[in-house]
């Protein structure tokens, strides 16, 4: 089910290659001395232009072989091809449940009928899932039918179907520094470049422009799926600059694989997406995305224990109830599950998985005291029997009404990579469709695009990356309504506001 969506406005022109929109932005400014507050409302008249031609979309894997790379290639070549399978369940067939931009909708306004909704990818022109071209580099040599088999995911009828699809595809060679991964990865480690950091770059470099020359797409993104790096220190001089980041890999000295990999992207010109809860984005690899208007995004999917604390702690804190103490197990037996294993890699995912609650929880001083935080600690345990089917569970405890105490317990079946694949998926086509859009404020010759640290996808990752001095915002509803009313505002339509007026009214 498509629609054809077009907005009847005099704000509103298409013209064959733009969508213009006129559009009243509408915030408050707010002053505060002692218990007074005064609250001022500002309009800026905006000028919204997306490019209505949707490109050929080239997606590039850091990871192409594990089980998310591996899982997102079978799960767009089961949909294009429009496979069944059988399952002891019965029989099954290929969708994208999980992807917001898919399969979930906005309600546009109401008819004679009621309201009527319509599916998130419909409301702009963006790329189909379908017409991805994916490409990538692995560590690992192994075939992405093979690997696909290794990981575990689909059931084993699907994968006999798409094996002959999936075998002729092979992972380039990749940037290996083993103290950045666990050393358990090691036997896996088949497919290395080799040379001075410099050169290695330079390969990337050459993938990326082979990638798009050869497959014939018109744009490619960089995505990393790769293993949980350890985290980097941000040293002066090294990593703190764009010149000393680049400066740094010239000289050979440490640099982790997957800034390497977001320099080489950004110097290419591409976006580059961090999956992963390391910082690849060092102080200067942000620079040099910055000064070069190439955009990246992170850190870390969203996809499970994360997104139901964003959901869940956002409830308790908005309903009035103070939880106090946050308490998350999970085990896993996936290849992720044994990386994660590793002290510095699990600290890595420790700490973006702890930031988590940290918006809401300062939205409301009624229930927190300035510095106040529920208690909050995150357990992961490598149990390899139950594969890539991660199970998390949760305890969160609240403080109630007059002393009392509420306890919500949850055991959640994850699914790991059929969790993850739509995000990726969501992730690059929202990216593609930001560098579409451009913006003019009233006043201002000029259009303008996003920032280069793209805070729009911070909807799909669990610690996201925002410029500098800007508020981060986890909370789920909140993250994603900016993107919606962003998008409607691209169509000159007012944001959303769920206030149904026209049936409060007598
Ligand atoms: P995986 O271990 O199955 O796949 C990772 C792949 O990266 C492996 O094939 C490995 O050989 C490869 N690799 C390691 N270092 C590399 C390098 N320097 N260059 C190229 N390839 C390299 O892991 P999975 O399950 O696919 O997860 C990937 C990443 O996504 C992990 O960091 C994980 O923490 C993260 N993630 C996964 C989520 C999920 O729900 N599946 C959620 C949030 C994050």
């Amino acid at each position: 089910m498509s629609v054809n969506i077009y907005v009847n406005s005099p704000n509103v022109k298409y013209t064959d290659k733009h969508i213009v929109a006129q559009y009243a932005y509408q915030t408050t400014s707010v002053k505060r001395e002692g218990n007074k507050v005064m609250v001022t409302p500002h309009t800026t008249e905006m000028t919204f232009c997306t490019e209505r031609h949707v490109p050929r979309l080239g997606v590039m894997l850091v990871g192409w072989g594990g089980n998310n790379g591996t899982t997102v290639t079978a799960a767009v070549l089961a949909n294009k091809l429009g496979l069944t399978w059988m399952t002891k369940t019965g029989e099954k067939e290929a969708n994208y449940f999980g992807s917001f931009l898919q399969a979930s909708t906005v309600c546009l306004g109401s008819s004679f009928e009621g309201e009527v909704n319509v599916p998130f990818r419909d409301i702009l022109p963006m790329v189909h899932p379908n017409d991805i071209v994916f490409d990538g580099w692995d560590v690992s040599a192994m075939d992405l039918g093979s690997a696909m088999e290794r990981a575990q995911v689909l059931d084993w009828s699907l994968q006999e179907q798409l094996r002959p699809h999936m075998s002729g595809m092979k992972p380039r060679p990749s940037i290996y520094i083993p103290e950045f991964i666990a050393a358990n990865q090691e036997s896996r480690a088949d497919n290395v470049l080799t040379g001075t950091l410099a050169e290695q770059v330079e390969q990337i470099r050459a993938d990326i422009r082979d990638f798009h020359q050869s497959s014939g797409v018109d744009k490619v993104i960089v995505l990393w799926t790769a293993n949980t790096e350890r985290f980097c220190d941000i040293i002066p001089g090294v990593n703190d600059s764009a010149k000393n980041l680049l400066a740094t890999i010239q000289a050979g000295a440490a640099v982790s694989p997957s800034t390497l990999f977001a320099v080489a992207s950004i110097l290419e010109g591409c976006a580059f997406i961090n999956g992963s809860p390391q910082n690849t984005f060092v102080p200067g690899a942000i620079e040099l995305a910055e000064q070069r208007g190439v955009f990246i995004g992170g850190d870390d999917f969203k996809s499970g224990q994360t997104k139901i604390k964003s959901v869940l702690v956002d409830f308790l804190v908005s309903a009035g109830i103070k939880p106090t103490s946050i308490v998350s197990y999970n085990h896993l037996g996936n290849n992720d599950g044994k990386n994660l294993s590793a002290p510095q890699q699990f600290r890595s995912k420790e700490i973006s998985k702890s930031n988590v609650v940290d918006d809401m929880v300062q939205s409301n001083p009624i229930l927190y005291q300035p510095g106040e935080k529920p208690d909050h600690c995150v357990v992961i345990k490598y149990v390899p029997y139950v594969g890539d089917s991660k199970r998390a569970m949760d305890e969160y405890t609240s403080e109630i009404m007059m002393g009392g105490i509420s306890t919500i317990a949850l055991h959640n079946t994850c699914e790991d990579s059929l969790l993850a694949s739509p995000i990726i998926l969501d992730l690059v086509i929202l990216t593609e469709l930001c560098q579409r859009v451009t913006v003019r404020p009233q006043g201002e010759e000029d259009f303008q695009s996003f920032h280069s640290v793209l805070a729009l996808l911070s909807f799909l990752c669990k610690a996201p990356l925002v410029p500098s001095g800007t508020p981060v915002v986890n909370a789920f509803f909140r993250q994603r309504t900016s993107i919606e009313n962003i998008m409607r505002a691209c169509l000159g339509l007012p944001p959303q506001n769920h206030m149904l007026l026209e049936h409060k009214l007598q």
